[in-house]
């Protein structure tokens, strides 16, 4: 078959292997080509090999070349609060001063500020504030992301955010995947009735699920935040209206959110700096993606999670930069993923496969993106530099060099086109 584009001269081209999500010991293999192409066809992916590439090549063939570069699946950020109002540079110096996060949150700060700001800006004011995280991400290697709701917590500025979220998946090249998370706190107007806010949420998500603004459900399984009985009845109401459940789990104090996790056969459980011994050993005996963020443990001078022992033990562990105004207030995927590598201790291997297939499998899109093989969607990018352990060493910096959406070069020479 004649190829309408062709990556060629890839000096090493990683990819994960297997269509679902790798677990344990797996996590540490990947694919790995030498001097290799990528023959594309109306944005999917008709070839990968090493050697010669003339059998894909015609008349009408545009010939890519990568400069004998790193190539890797578009990376997929599977936790982000993308979409919110203002910013929070005032609690950074509180949070070195001494105080904690949920100490903040308790003062009616926190993710209650973000909710004031995010109700007052307008669709179009989170439109173009969003819109410029998104190209970041695209600038990093992003190619698809989760983005969750939960600074409005009514159902009026909810909807707003998903629908800004709609909004700009239909104009810009990284997918977008739509999380409901009314359960991010109690708002200030139910501060004294949190049964009522609740019963707002099992009202709401419904009315979500039937506009089609969502696809996953998420709830903050916290101390002082939701318990794990009302996560439980939150996310299974979510379920029967046909969201998918995720849950923030074990972020600051343990309280049994993975293990509600493995219950409720969530997609993924997130953060989990705090999980217990036990919990690590139940979700191993399941899929849901352990999805750590490192960027998080980074920016609030916090415990990072056990990646070694999850591994060890036969997760299937994701990485995300959990982008938000309070916790993790950067978009740069890159440094998520050298933060897995200094600091969560995870090999370069691990690593590929927690930014992609892992990723995907969290956000039920492996069967089109995640790794680069025949069949798939042409989410691919060039690096500028020469093997993944070099990208994970050299911190901080952007080495994206070239971005390629669905066959679509939408990065080119670090340049947005
Ligand atoms: O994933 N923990 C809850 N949610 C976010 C932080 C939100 C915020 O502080 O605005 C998180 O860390
Ligand atoms: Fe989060």
């Amino acid at each position: 078959m004649q190829a309408d584009l062709i990556i060629y001269n890839i000096g090493s081209l990683l990819t994960p292997i297997g269509k679902d999500n790798v677990k344990g010991n797996d996590m540490s293999k990947v694919s790995s080509f030498e001097d290799a192409f990528i023959a594309i066809k109306d944005g999917i992916i008709i070839g990968v090999k090493e050697g010669d590439y003339d059998e894909f090549a015609g008349d009408g063939t545009f010939l890519h070349n990568a400069h004998g570069n790193l190539v890797i699946p578009g990376l997929i950020d599977s936790h982000t609060h993308l979409i919110h109002g203002g910013s929070r540079e005032n609690e950074s110096k509180m949070l070195l001063e001494g105080s904690s996060y949920l100490d903040i949150l308790k003062a009616g700060g926190g993710i209650l500020s973000t909710v004031k700001a995010t109700r007052e800006s307008s669709f179009k004011e989170l439109y173009n504030k969003a819109l410029k995280s998104l190209d970041k991400m695209l600038l990093f290697g992003v190619t698809s992301i989760e983005a969750k709701s939960g600074y409005g917590l009514n159902l009026e500025t909810e909807v707003k955010q998903l629908e800004v979220a709609k909004e700009l998946d239909k104009f810009h090249p990284i997918d977008i995947y739509n999380t409901y998370m009314g359960a991010h706190t109690v708002p200030k107007e139910f501060k004294n009735d949190k049964p009522a806010y609740i019963e707002s949420l099992i009202r709401d998500m419904k009315i979500i699920k039937d506009k089609g603004l969502a696809t996953f459900i998420d709830v903050f399984c916290e101390d002082s935040v939701f318990t794990k009985e009302e996560s439980k009845y939150i996310l299974k109401h979510g379920i029967s209206v046909g969201l998918i459940p995720k849950i923030h789990a074990d972020e600051i104090v343990s309280i049994g959110g993975a293990s509600l996790a493995a219950e409720i056969n969530a997609s993924s459980a997130d953060h989990l700096m705090a999980i217990s011994n036990e919990d690590i050993k139940i979700l191993a005996n399941t899929n849901v993606i352990a999805n750590l963020l490192p960027s998080t443990s980074f920016y609030l001078n916090k415990d990072y999670a056990p990646a070694k022992k999850l591994i060890e033990s036969g997760c299937s562990v994701s990485i995300s930069s959990d982008y938000n105004p309070g916790s993790s207030p950067s978009e740069n995927f890159q440094f998520t993923m050298q933060l897995a590598a200094k600091k969560l201790k995870m090999t370069s291997n691990e690593i590929l496969n927690a930014s992609t297939i892992n990723a995907a499998y969290n956000l039920r899109i492996s069967d089109k993106v995640g790794t680069i093989e025949k069949g798939k969607d042409a989410d691919i990018v060039i690096m500028d530099c020469k093997n993944l352990d070099y990208l994970l060493y050299h911190f901080g910096i952007n080495h994206t060099l070239d971005v390629f959406k669905k066959g679509q070069i939408v990065v080119r020479d670090k340049v947005l086109v």
